[in-house]
């Protein structure tokens, strides 16, 4: 019986070339979405819900915004979650704090991980900014152990260098 914890078939099975071909598709999608909007928060709440229902296997997906030393929950698909995070903090302040892509793929082995679902096994959270400036982080959880690969952390910051001028206040 397939055990829940491990990535499902579709995951594990997906050739890099289907995955670069999904992000690519996905990045089209977004492009359309975002082009025209000048309203951060509604690009932050399409670009959320177009990755949630692209990419299989998540539980969340969504931003956190920079607000002083702090992130604060931004638009999301998922269950309710922590809305302040510190910079160095859990993963997404970690990724902040080092203005880098931090992909785990087990979360139970990431001191200091903040649990907003328990359900969430990987998580993946990619550094936003307008130019120099950090100005968020994307986040990405799932139910999976190891869901995410270097072909989702490579994908997802293609994704993000297209968002994120979008999605800066
Ligand atoms: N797990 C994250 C917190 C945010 S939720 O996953 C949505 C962290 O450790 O920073």
């Amino acid at each position: 019986m397939h055990d829940p914890a491990r990535p499902t078939p579709w995951s594990a099975g997906t050739t890099t070339l289907r995955k670069q071909a999904l992000y690519r598709e996905l990045a089209v999608e977004l492009g359309g979405l975002l082009a025209d909007e000048p309203d951060f928060v509604a690009n932050a709440a399409n670009a959320a819900a177009a990755i949630y229902y692209s990419l299989p296997d998540l539980n969340w997906a969504g931003f956190y915004f920079l607000r002083g030393r702090e992130l604060v929950l931004g638009p999301f698909q998922g269950r309710p979650a922590c809305v302040r995070i510190p910079v160095g903090k859990g993963v997404c302040g970690t990724a902040a704090a080092d203005r880098r892509t931090i992909l785990v793929e087990d979360v139970e082995a990431f001191p200091g991980h903040i649990a907003c679902d328990v359900a969430s096994r990987s998580e993946l959270v990619v550094p936003l900014f307008a130019g120099d400036l950090l100005t968020g982080v994307l986040d990405l959880d799932s139910p999976l152990v190891g869901r995410f690969d270097m072909g989702d952390q490579v994908g997802c910051e293609a994704l993000a260098r297209l968002i994120e001028r979008h999605v800066a206040e």
